[in-house]
């Protein structure tokens, strides 16, 4: 919104970079922490092909790591899938590449290979193997690790970065998430040669169909046009909740708010002719963003919702798919509150 106010201002701008900058961090950190925390339930695994899965992940990378990083793959064709949380696995995945984008401060060649291996000739990583793995190997050409650390790269919070650069949690993911498929980690590396980290996940027990990649489509980059109607702000949290009134009246709403779900909900009972979206948060008191949900929609069936929060189960988020709301994950921008809210008022037209 400042940058907004005053766009030629390069001391603005310049201090928003900044806190722009840390929230990105801060969200970054809470996310990592979020995944060691939760361990993998056995209702979230799915059937994941991790090439598709790596190939995936491959245009974010291209188009956020310095050009000096070249990337290869060398995946192996018909690789089993693997039963697991995609989320953890990208999460994992993205660690390393973020390490070995580090440890190539000039560049060099980031390589992601996937093969299948029998666990018989896995002895010398782990003592207990049987059956079929699938290995995710990145390597990098980068400084190598020294072998006075090797013992403590895994350890939460060890990090040879400076401050401000690294909170040394990646790798310590990295192993948590490996651990909760039951599988295991390899490292090889040479000082100024490069390093390899190999992952190996058990083989699904049986040959399953890989779920088809959804599909993404594009979104919309040009500024989003000012709205009009009316808007139902819940959130209990005094400043998010001034923040949001002031972004909805400069675009031309009116709004209603509410801190807590009950009075939200009364809000909705007394106006609900005239709100055409309602934003809640759904961590509400007294009554739950869910619940408020589950209630404003026996008032109106047809009620355009926006869920916000920081971090979501993903049963809730599957659940909130399903009821067809949309979901807004904070840290979030104006734009993309108002992209959210137009692909509301476009999917309900
Ligand atoms: N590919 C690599 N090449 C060289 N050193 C590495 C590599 N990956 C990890 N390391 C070393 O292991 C340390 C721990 O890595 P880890 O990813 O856990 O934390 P970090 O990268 O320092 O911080 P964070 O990932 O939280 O931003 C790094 O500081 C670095 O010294
Ligand atoms: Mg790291």
């Amino acid at each position: 919104m400042l940058t907004e106010h005053d766009a030629q201002n390069t001391e603005i701008n310049e201090s928003v970079a900044v806190i722009n900058d840390t929230v990105k961090r801060g969200s970054a950190l809470i996310q990592q922490l979020l995944t060691v925390a939760r361990k993998t339930g056995g209702a979230e695994l799915e059937s994941v092909n991790l090439n598709i899965l790596v190939e995936g992940l491959l245009p974010l990378i291209r188009e956020t790591f310095p050009k000096t990083i070249e990337l290869s793959c060398a995946l192996q064709s018909d690789l089993p899938a693997i039963m697991a949380d995609k989320n953890h696995i990208e999460q994992a995945l993205l660690n390393l590449c973020v390490n070995a984008r580090d440890a190539m401060p000039n560049g060099g060649r980031l390589t992601f290979k996937t093969q299948s291996v029998d666990g018989a000739a896995l002895q010398h990583v782990s003592e207990t193997i049987a059956g079929r793995y699938v290995c995710l190997e990145v390597s990098d050409a980068g400084v190598g690790i020294d072998k006075s650390i090797r013992e403590r790269i895994f350890e939460p919070f060890f990090t040879t970065k400076d401050k401000g650069q690294g909170t040394g949690l990646g790798l310590s993911v990295v192993y948590g998430v490996v651990k909760n498929h039951g599988g295991f980690v390899d490292v090889e590396s040479k000082p100024m040669a490069g390093t390899s980290f190999r992952l190996y996940f058990p083989s699904a027990p049986f040959e399953v169909i890989a779920k088809e990649p959804a599909v993404e489509t594009a979104t919309e980059t040009t500024s989003i046009p000012n709205g009009a109607g009316t808007v139902l702000l819940a959130e209990d949290e005094a400043s998010m909740l001034r923040l949001l009134e002031k972004l909805f009246l400069r675009r031309g709403y009116k709004i209603l708010k509410a801190t807590n779900g009950q009075a939200a909900l009364d809000i909705y009972q007394q106006h609900k002719e005239e709100i055409d979206v309602v934003l809640l948060d759904i961590g509400l008191p007294k009554i739950s963003g869910r619940d408020l949900l589950l209630k404003i929609r026996t008032e109106n069936p047809d009620v355009r919702v926006i869920v916000t929060s920081g971090y979501i189960e993903p049963a809730m988020k599957s659940e909130l798919d399903q009821a067809r709301v949309e979901f807004l994950h904070k840290p979030y921008t104006p734009d993309d509150v108002f992209k959210t809210l137009r692909r509301l008022t476009e999917t309900a037209s």
